[in-house]
């Protein structure tokens, strides 16, 4: 009995010695675990890109200077710009399964029903008014008429869209919980692509043969 004891206390004390070892060993990687900035020299998968070396981190990949300047992206088609904080616009972000846009919807324009195949998001007006909503699985339509301050949530994976319905410059920031949340739009998707045309003209239900052709060479589609 009382061996048995003492060889059970023995096991614990040299489990826990090989743990001591163990940690001490790997603690220069230690800091690794805490984060996995994007090494964007890397093959990107589901799960982001590799993490970068340890050693050439600095601040700066979690630093996003001046984000509410849509410096990004500006997208004619829509008069809307934006700012896109995930990956890999933003390094930093890669592994901790959120991001941040930005962006700004000019007068009398909108974003159109789109996407995040891979993320929930969540908008807080910033300044303007926009029409803001989702359509369920069930074709419910939730939308709401926004104000500044004002917040809203769409669920991962269902169309959405914005309208500004003010007189001002819409801005919005959104968030989400992905750092490559995914973007799909319902007619670019559609139309962006090498699909022939008489085959999106019949999958569509809606188009005919010159919306078609209007949409892929607006979104660079081709046949
Ligand atoms: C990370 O960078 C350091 C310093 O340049 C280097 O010694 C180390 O081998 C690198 N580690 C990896 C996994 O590439
Ligand atoms: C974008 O702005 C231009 C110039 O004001 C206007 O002609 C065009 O209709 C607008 N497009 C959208 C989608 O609002
Ligand atoms: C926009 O301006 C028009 C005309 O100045 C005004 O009637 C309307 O109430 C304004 N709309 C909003 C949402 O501020």
């Amino acid at each position: 009995m009382k061996a048995d004891n003492m060889s059970i206390l023995s096991n614990i004390l040299t489990f826990f010695i090989i743990f001591l070892l163990n940690s001490s060993s790997s603690s220069s990687n230690a800091a690794v675990q805490d984060f996995c900035v994007g090494d964007l020299t890397g093959p990107e998968n589901p799960a982001g890109y590799p993490c970068k070396n340890i050693s050439k981190v600095t601040a700066n990949d979690f630093y996003f200077p001046d984000f509410l300047t849509p410096h990004i992206t500006y997208l004619p088609k829509f008069n809307a710009s934006a700012t896109l904080g995930f990956t890999p616009y933003f390094p930093g972000v890669n592994g901790l399964g959120l991001s941040l846009v930005y962006f700004a919807i000019e007068v009398g324009s909108f974003v159109p029903s789109h996407t995040h195949p891979r993320a929930n998001e969540v908008i807080v007006m910033i300044e303007g008014s926009i029409i803001a909503g989702f359509i369920s699985s069930n074709n419910k339509a939730y939308y709401k008429t926004l104000q500044k301050g004002d917040v809203f949530i769409f669920p991962q994976g269902l169309l959405h869209f914005e309208v500004n319905v003010g007189n001002i410059t819409a801005k919005i920031l959104a968030a989400f919980e992905g750092s490559s949340p995914g973007i799909q739009g319902t007619i670019m998707s559609l139309t962006g692509n090498d699909l022939p045309s008489d085959v999106v003209e019949k999958v569509s239900l809606i188009f005919d043969k010159d919306m078609v052709k209007k949409f892929k060479a607006m979104f660079g589609g081709t046949n």
